[in-house]
């Protein structure tokens, strides 16, 4: 059966371009009612303007969906959801996806380009979802979107700022995923691939024309469909292409005895084995890390062989 959205209201951040434009639409086009914010500024976060969401809005409504628009700043958080709820009467999906770049090598990184890029990607996206939160929470549903990048995840030349601020989100969704599951609100994080404005610069035309956000929309409407049981996952999507993401810890070495501290030198003869992956564990929650720790605590205690790797590490996997 084809996922419906009919009787959702859905609000994307950013919507009058680029992967935004692209999910409003999808959206619109299974039925839900969609507010297309955007501020209209460049791509450094300097102007604005009502023309791109208006853009869009006009598209929607052209092919006989419900959209409003809305040009307040991510910042102003509290007014986007308010026009969901004056022109919808309610929030069910938030796509945090408003974003702009401030390149530089780190060493002239400004305090203005640090702080510009936080504000919007992620001071942004918290303040929007805060204003959605208890609306979910009152009517027990709720989805929302961060949007990260690979450029926090693994690190890019140049945007030492952005990486901070995208990962940051990474963090934020992992807690509002805990916090948010028993409301049944849902919290994922993508890292999407696209051609846009934002990737022109840095990407050949030809790729920028090939990698459609068409390819990222559809992962999107899914992980916002109330079917949908994804909570916490981060997924990289380009390309018609989607895979999920997840941190991975090696067995590790403990380095003390109950009568022999802990030294640099044990840290470095051993490095090689506390960076060996061999039958890596893949934790999930903060618990299951902790679990390890304490594990070590009652090993080393007990006086027992030091070289081997922590039990609970191993039952983790
Ligand atoms: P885009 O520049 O086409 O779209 C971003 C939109 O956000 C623009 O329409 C802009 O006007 C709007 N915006 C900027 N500041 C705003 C604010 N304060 N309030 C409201 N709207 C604001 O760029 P694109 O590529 O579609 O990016 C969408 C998101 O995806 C961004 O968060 C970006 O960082 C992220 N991303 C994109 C990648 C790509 O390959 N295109 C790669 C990784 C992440």
């Amino acid at each position: 059966m084809a996922l419906s959205f009919e009787g959702r209201v859905v609000l994307v951040t950013g919507a009058g371009g680029g992967l935004g434009r692209e999910y409003a639409l999808a959206f619109a086009e299974r039925g839900a009612s969609v507010v297309v914010n955007d501020l209209g500024g460049n791509a450094k976060g300097g102007g604005k303007s009502s023309a791109a969401a208006d853009k869009v809005v006009e598209e929607i409504r052209a092919k006989g969906g419900k959209a409003v628009a809305n040009y307040d700043s991510v910042e102003d958080g509290e007014k986007l959801i308010q026009s969901a709820l004056k022109e919808f009467g309610r929030i069910d999906v938030v796509v945090n996806n408003a974003g702009i770049l401030r390149d530089r090598s780190f060493a002239r990184t400004s305090d203005l380009d640090w702080d510009l890029i936080h504000r919007i990607h992620l001071r942004g996206s918290f303040l929007v979802t805060r204003a959605a939160w208890d609306h979910m929470k009152k009517q027990k549903f709720g989805r929302i979107i961060m949007t990260t990048s690979a450029a926090g995840i693994y690190g890019n030349f140049g945007q030492s700022n952005y990486s901070a601020a995208k990962l940051g989100l990474l963090g934020l969704a992992n807690t509002l995923a805990i916090e948010g599951s028993k409301h049944n609100i849902y919290c994922n994080t993508i890292a999407p691939v696209a051609g846009s404005r934002l990737t022109e610069t840095v990407m050949p035309p030809d790729l920028v024309a090939s990698l459609k956000p068409e390819y990222v929309a559809p992962l999107v409407l899914w992980l916002c469909h109330e079917q949908c049981q994804e909570n916490g996952g981060l997924f990289e999507v380009g390309a018609g292409w989607v895979g999920k993401l997840r941190w991975e810890r090696s067995q590790g070495q403990i380095m003390r005895q109950k009568s022999r501290p802990m030294t640099p030198e044990a840290v470095r003869d051993q490095w090689d084995k506390i960076c060996d992956f061999t039958d890596a564990t893949k934790p999930t929650t903060i618990q299951e890390s902790l679990q390890a720790f304490v594990s070590v605590l009652s090993r080393v205690d007990a006086g027992g062989q030091v070289e081997a790797p922590p039990s609970a590490a191993a039952a983790a996997t």
